[in-house]
């Protein structure tokens, strides 16, 4: 059993991957199963803390002994994460938000009209983790935060940009494409800090990068 070291700690953690509308049948959307997601829940429960899971378009059976809200599109995830953020302790934002949603979702469904088919206008959607970030800062509260990062190409580089971008705590690079990361059981990643620190996480189940990177959360709280 898991040493109960996060009790007490209220933790949010989102998970899955957002859906923006299109029409009523058709969204953009992104292959994120909700696994890492679910993961860090369930090793979050088993380490005593009181979980909030924020799910977007999942379908793996809820952890047990975590709360779970169920969000669609990036903008609602954003409105329960402000609702929620104000008494967290830790909040895991590992949930794949989309960064553009089409400017207008219609209400009746695109149809082929034998013309060129007609361009998506997309408009940008809001950044959640700096939001959560930004609400840290003005409030200079303890909370911890963390992101995650999927990345293709330049991994280490573009974690390292993408942190100072954001400015978590924490940053979860995980590599993706080529059949990584994106719904399967294992995941590895390097865990870079605002201090500098950088800790890989070797490939294995996706539990046990949790609860790695619940023990780097670990020794950043004050208890
Ligand atoms: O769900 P699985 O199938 O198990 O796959 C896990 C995973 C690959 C989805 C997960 O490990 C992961 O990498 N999640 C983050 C994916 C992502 O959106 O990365 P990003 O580099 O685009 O975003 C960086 C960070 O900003 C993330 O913490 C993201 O939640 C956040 N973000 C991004 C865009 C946005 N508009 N708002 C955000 O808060």
């Amino acid at each position: 059993a898991a040493v109960p070291d996060l009790a007490g700690r209220r933790v949010v953690i989102s998970a899955g991957g957002t859906r923006e509308s299109i029409d009523p049948v058709r969204f953009i959307g992104n292959h994120s199963s909700g696994k890492q997601g679910y993961a860090l829940a369930r090793t979050a429960v088993a380490r005593g803390a009181d979980v909030t899971l924020v799910a977007a378009n999942v379908s793996l059976s809820d952890p047990a002994g975590a709360r779970v809200v169920q969000v669609t599109s990036a903008v609602e995830l954003a409105e329960v994460m402000e609702a929620e953020r104000a008494d967290a302790d830790v909040i895991v934002m590992s949930a794949a938000v989309a960064d553009f949603r089409p400017a207008a979702s219609v209400t009746s469904k695109i149809k082929k009209s034998g013309a060129a088919p007609a361009p998506i206008e997309l408009v940008e959607n809001p950044d959640v983790l700096a939001g959560l970030v930004a609400a840290r800062k003005r409030e200079g509260t303890g909370q911890i935060i963390v992101g995650f990062a999927a990345e293709t190409d330049d991994v280490l580089a573009n974690g390292r940009a993408k942190l100072a971008r954001k400015g978590c705590d924490l940053l979860v690079v995980n590599q993706v494409g080529g059949g990584r990361a994106f719904g399967t059981e294992d995941n590895q990643a390097v865990v870079l800090g605002s201090d500098g620190t950088a800790v890989e996480i070797p490939y294995g189940p996706k539990e046990d990068l949790a609860d790695r990177v619940w023990d780097l959360v670990g020794e950043r709280s004050p208890r």
